[in-house]
């Protein structure tokens, strides 16, 4: 796409002046700043000791990565065709879609409804997720699909948790992640309680794909970019998936596959460094861990996923206030500051992206939100402080990126990004390519240019929507697998077409290679 016409003025920077900060907020400030920052000689530790994680995830003996094999076994040609359904059991919603991919290359369509995700399912009973799951699937159906006599549709579905795949159709929960924390459902497959739900409502759905949110931004991004190599999400949590020869997966040469063909892996790399040999933790990151539903799990991850950038800035500020040489909210009621949770990351968001000198809106989103009023040194720090925790986000994430980049060899590529933070948290896109830069030492961009947008050798890009478009290709890439009698790490293919369009060979549900 490009764009012709005045561009927008640079968005003014708000610089920020310490010059009335007293000096013990002072202290405190220079106190987090050396908290919080992490040089360019720690990203490049961190990266190194990244990559021997990665690899040692992928051995047989394993490691913390889980670096899951997902049975997706290449990229989309740009030529698979059909109807689809996909189904993303997100954080906060359960989005249904309906995805048609028409005959011209690297086109979709598609049609959505959001559900909205009850607070009180993801603390709840397996069998009440499952079951809720399924009505939202009925419910989409019967509403677009009114008195229509149906074949059986394909589903892609999109659970974003870390799971064991023997198969595609199969997925034994490892452990939940991002504040789930429903009994009865890790260690076991997920599929067949959520198929027995929608064979109960006679829902006429097959699942062909169970999928990461991860691997679906990979697939999906690849098929309107050729040059897409990683799949990224940095949202309520944060994950990579990238395609691995099997010659470099030791704990899958039993099957004996040729060395050469490639699988999409699910890095799961949230749970780097649980042992803590190399990240910065601070106080506050032991305890977010120490009081998360699964301590000890995902250590990457609670420091720089939206799940948990708001409770680290709240649990910063709280100490402050307790320590007796701060003075910090002096004589203010701090209730509503000492809840746990009660911030999020759009918080931190809002206070970045306050642009008036004297902080206003940030000074206005204490007084609401928190009942606080602050002093204008106070704002001074809370502005320093969010700075600091988004900034050390977006820097810790992109040394998973070049980690991979690194395993791999990638001089350049191209990343596909989703997730709320990547989308909306002020910065995050420039302070990632700036720790990039310095991690992988790029002195001009790919094309002999200065680097920046367009010319840096590795870009983290806006991702298509994978767990849309994504799961849709997959569940395609899956069928046209089982049409073409390639059946690995497919547990159930004949039930895959049986009742289903794809099983009429004359048929446009998943084209054939000849097109
Ligand atoms: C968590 C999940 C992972 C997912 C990521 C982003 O890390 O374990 O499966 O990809 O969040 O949603």
């Amino acid at each position: 796409m490009s764009s012709s016409g005045p561009q927008p003025r640079r968005k003014q920077s708000r610089k920020g002046s310490m010059a009335d900060v007293p000096k013990d907020l002072l202290q405190e400030i220079k106190r987090l700043e050396d908290l919080f920052t992490v040089d360019t000689a720690k990203l490049k530790a961190i990266v190194d000791h990244f990559i021997s994680e990665l690899a040692k995830g992928l051995s047989v003996e394993g490691g913390s990565i889980p670096m899951n094999p997902t049975w997706c076994m290449g990229f989309p040609t740009g030529n698979e065709t059909g109807t689809f359904l996909a189904l993303d059991m997100g954080g906060t919603n359960l989005r249904v879609c309906e995805i048609n991919l028409p005959e011209e290359k690297g086109e979709f369509d598609i049609i959505q409804s959001k559900y909205r995700l009850p607070e009180d399912l993801k603390t709840g009973t397996a069998d009440e997720l499952w079951a809720y799951i399924a009505d939202c699937l009925q419910q989409f159906i019967e509403y677009h699909h009114e008195g229509e006599k149906l074949d059986r549709l394909p589903l892609g579905f999109t659970f974003s948790y870390p799971a064991t795949q023997n198969y595609i159709d199969h997925g034994i929960l490892q452990r939940w992640t991002k504040g789930f924390d429903i009994e009865g459902v890790e260690g076991k497959d997920v599929v067949p309680p959520f198929e027995a739900a929608l064979e109960e409502r006679g829902v006429p759905i097959k699942l062909t794909a169970l999928i990461n949110d991860t691997t679906g931004t990979l697939i999906a991004s690849s098929y309107t970019d050729s040059e897409m190599k990683i799949g990224c999400i940095f949202g309520t949590g944060c994950n990579a998936a990238y395609m691995e020869h099997f010659s470099e997966i030791p704990k899958l040469a039993h099957m004996k596959v040729d060395p050469k063909q490639e699988i999409a892996i699910n890095c799961e790399w949230g749970a780097f460094d649980n042992e803590h040999k190399i990240l910065p933790r601070t106080q506050y990151d032991v305890i977010i861990d120490k009081d998360s539903p699964r301590p000890g799990q995902q250590s990457f991850e609670k420091m720089i996923a939206g799940l948990y950038l708001g409770e680290l800035f709240r649990l910063v500020l709280v100490d402050l206030h307790e320590q007796p040489h701060v003075k910090i909210f002096e004589g203010q009621d701090v209730s509503a500051l000492k809840k746990p949770y009660s911030l999020d990351a759009s918080f931190l968001s809002d206070i970045e992206n306050d642009p008036f000198e004297n902080l206003q809106e940030t000074d206005d989103t204490f007084h609401t939100k928190l009942n606080i009023k602050c002093l204008k040194p106070e704002l001074e720090l809370i502005r320093r402080l969010a700075e600091l925790i988004g900034t050390r986000s977006a820097r810790l994430s992109a040394c998973g990126v070049a980690a991979i980049c690194k395993k791999k060899g990638y001089k350049t590529a191209h990343v596909g990004a989703d997730g709320s933070v990547f989308n909306k948290y002020p910065h995050f896109k420039a302070r990632g390519a700036q720790a990039l830069k310095e991690i992988l030492d790029w002195d001009k961009g790919r094309d002999g240019k200065p680097l920046g947008r367009g010319h840096d050798p590795v870009e983290i890009l806006p991702a298509e929507d994978g767990s849309g478009v994504g799961a849709a290709l997959i569940a395609a890439l899956t069928l046209k697998r089982v049409q073409e009698g390639n059946v690995m790490g497919i547990r159930d293919p004949e039930g895959m077409l049986k009742g289903t369009k794809a099983s009429d060979p004359k048929s446009k549900q998943v084209a054939p290679e000849t097109k």
